[in-house]
């Protein structure tokens, strides 16, 4: 079977570190291997599901989400950018799956409910909020993903999207839909990164981001002002590195050629650990070499978001054929569910001629 790749993101703001470990990068690596038909989503009929009354926001984001992508790496000649509201099937599928799913069921979204519970919804939660895992399915399902490179949170979206996918061959007993898995990161740490302040999550509106478009002094001046062991006072102390955001950072980013080059005096991370635990090892050190590593893989970045800011034209031309690329290809998947539940009375002729 072709093994197909459909992942994406919330057009709701610019990436930052968490995204890149979290997910952008198992992306990149799937991408390298060349054997995937790969789409990228920009969701914003989802992300319209908690802004409905801000889609200004949305729109303001769309081109942010895609020169974000294209900046760490994801290659226009093997990727194709989708914008979410603008395929039709997109729009049609979610419509004949609600009817699969409970109402119980999709409450009992662990992402959704976290969701619901951080959104202070009261008690008026927007049906198509609660409804919005369907529209995900429809997402996956659409293009016949088998592979969903995602971020720890998205788990329950997929097992939900598989719940859906075998109730719909069940019930209208065909094989039309396509079961797809879900690709974590490699390392755990990577699952969830924390904040610059140490909270364990990283979040626009926690002023905690290191963003990917930041500029150098824009990361180095947030790194140096890091939360560490706030029991590591004097360089002497011994140190903590769990739950030190420092260390988590490291654990992500930290590689042994960046140690030669920056920081002989130790091999590799582990060693550095074992300094700062046994006391001897300042702060300023580990935070400066911290820079160093995450300007190494962020300067590209910023090099790479450069070259595509000054030729936005093509990056518009690139989202027009994603456009006519993703219709095409899901109106197929369209087209054979709407036949395999009967509702294709003005394209299957023998619906007419039981009558003539
Ligand atoms: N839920 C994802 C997020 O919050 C975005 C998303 C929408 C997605 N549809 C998808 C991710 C399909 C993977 C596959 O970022």
């Amino acid at each position: 079977m072709k093994k197909v790749i459909l992942t994406g993101e919330r057009p709701t703001g610019p990436l930052h570190i968490g995204h890149y470990v979290g997910s952008l990068r198992k992306r990149l690596e799937l991408q390298e291997t060349n054997e995937y038909d790969i789409y990228i989503l920009i969701a914003d009929l989802q992300a319209l599901t908690d802004n409905f009354s801000n889609p200004k926001k949305i729109r303001d984001n769309i081109l942010e989400v895609v020169l974000d992508n294209l900046a760490v790496g994801i290659d226009p000649n093997k990727c194709t950018f989708v914008v979410q509201s603008s395929i039709p099937a997109l729009h049609y599928l979610p419509m004949y799956y609600a009817n699969l799913v409970t109402q119980a069921r999709l409450e009992r979204n662990p992402t959704v409910k976290n969701e619901i519970n951080q959104k202070n919804f009261n008690k008026s939660i927007p049906a198509g909020f609660v409804n919005y895992p369907i529209s995900q399915a429809a997402d996956i399902t659409a293009f016949k993903a088998t592979h969903v490179p995602v971020g720890i949170d998205q788990l329950p979206m997929i097992e939900q999207t598989r719940e859906i996918v075998e109730s719909f061959n069940r019930t209208y007993n065909c094989n039309v839909l396509v079961l797809p898995t879900a690709v974590l990161p490699d390392n755990e740490t990577s699952y969830r990164l924390p904040g610059t302040d140490g909270n364990s999550k990283m979040g626009k509106s926690l002023g905690n981001c290191i963003y990917l478009k930041d500029s150098e002094e824009e990361v180095k001046k947030k790194i140096m002002g890091m939360y560490t062991d706030p029991n590591h006072i004097k360089v002497s102390d011994p140190g903590n590195v769990e739950n030190n955001p420092v260390f988590t950072y490291l654990d992500c980013f930290a590689k042994d050629c960046y140690f030669e080059k920056y920081l002989p005096q130790y091999k590799n991370l582990d060693e550095l650990k074992e300094h700062y635990k046994r006391g001897g090892l300042g702060d300023m050190v580990v935070k400066k070499f911290l820079n160093d590593c995450m300007q190494e893989v962020l300067g590209p970045i910023r090099e790479r978001r450069k070259y595509y800011e000054e030729r936005l034209d093509e990056v518009f031309k690139m989202l027009e054929q994603g456009k006519e690329k993703a219709t095409a290809v899901t109106n197929v998947t369209l087209n054979e569910v709407r036949d395999a539940i009967g509702i294709n009375y003005f394209t299957d002729d023998s619906f007419k001629e039981n009558y003539l």
